[in-house]
């Protein structure tokens, strides 16, 4: 399983500016917003994303942004103040339909998703993401969510502990680290858990180009925050919300997102979904979806070059019927 190929989030800071989206320019070009459209960015972080929709769309269209950080949404406010065009919503977006369905949008041209961490949630050490800083075993994007890694750390048994790590982290030392962690319980702070992980797994057997923290601090987070489950509901709330031609973008910095997408793209695009061996058809499935490009878009060199940490990144995109 690939994973995030270094601690980061997909919005490196930039000294001045907070944020660098990463593959904004191909995100532009095949949501092809234009002006008048009413698009959405379902993930705001430092809305770098939302920032270029805006003038995409300009005065007479307009943009819905959505976050489950209600810190990034206090930010959009304060930046985007008198903006009468953007509307800010403050939730998961795995409600994305119901959210907009009691809003009364009308129809929608185009929806990205910029998945992950923002560089201001990674970067504070009270929200508890870093392996590199201390902070406390929390990991919440919405702070009011009911679990939080130390719930996970501290409670799980063994097993459960091991099964996660294996899963989503493809920690291969998963048993050991699991192990180490029940041995070291109550554990209250991230620097405490990285400890524990560098010391379970042999220092020979550490993988080369990431912190021997970073799959258990992935596993951890997405347990959490419950991401591969709103992912799948916020795309397919995305895609019954999206107007004929519409199109959607999702940008993911992961294996187990990245073919989430993948798969959920594959199967919206058929016209049948029995198995291959049935002689006619019983299903009723519709495709919903068209595909340009089966292929992910990945950064080019310039783009590399002027951030490696973007190295990860894959973008989707696909067209409503
Ligand atoms: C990578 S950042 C987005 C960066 C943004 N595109 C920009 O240009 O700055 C991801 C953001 O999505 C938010 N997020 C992640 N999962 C979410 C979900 N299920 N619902 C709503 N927001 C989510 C995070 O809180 C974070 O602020």
């Amino acid at each position: 399983m690939d994973v995030m190929e270094k601690e980061h989030s997909s919005t490196p800071e930039v000294p001045g500016q907070g944020h660098r989206p990463v593959l904004l320019h191909p995100l532009i070009e095949h949501l092809q917003p234009s002006p008048g459209q009413t698009v959405v960015d379902a993930t705001f972080g430092g809305g770098g994303v939302t920032a270029a929709l805006l003038e995409a769309v300009g005065p007479s269209g307009r943009v819905i942004a959505f976050d489950r950080d209600p810190e990034a949404i206090g930010r959009a406010r304060a930046l985007f103040s008198g903006v009468s065009n953007l509307t800010l919503v403050n939730a998961n977006f795995r409600n994305i339909e119901p959210e907009l369905g009691q809003r009364g949008t009308g129809p929608i041209s185009a929806i990205a998703f910029d998945l992950g961490l923002s560089s201001l949630q990674l970067a504070d050490p009270a929200r508890g993401f870093s392996f590199s800083l201390d902070g406390p075993l929390d990991m919440r994007m919405d702070p009011y969510g009911k679990i939080t890694a130390s719930t996970i750390i501290n409670e799980w048994s063994q097993p459960d502990l091991a099964a996660l790590f294996w899963r989503y982290g493809g920690e291969r030392w998963a048993a050991r680290v699991a192990a180490a962690v029940v041995a070291a319980r109550p554990l209250s702070t991230t620097r405490e858990l990285a400890v524990i992980v560098e010391g379970s797994i042999p220092r020979a057997k550490w993988p080369p180009r990431i912190h021997p923290a970073t799959r258990t601090f992935q596993a951890l987070r997405i347990e959490v925050n419950d991401e591969l489950g709103s992912l799948r509901q916020g795309l397919q709330g995305a895609i019954n919300l999206l107007m004929p031609g519409g199109r959607l973008g999702v940008i993911s910095f992961h294996s187990l997102e990245d073919n989430l997408v993948k798969n959920l793209f594959h199967v919206a695009a058929l016209d049948c979904i029995c198995p291959p061996h049935q002689p006619f058809c019983t299903c009723a499935h519709r495709a919903l979806l068209f595909q340009e490009f089966r292929k992910a878009i990945r950064p080019d060199m310039s783009e590399l070059e002027r951030n490696p940490r973007a190295r990860s990144a894959r973008l989707r995109v696909a067209q409503r019927i």
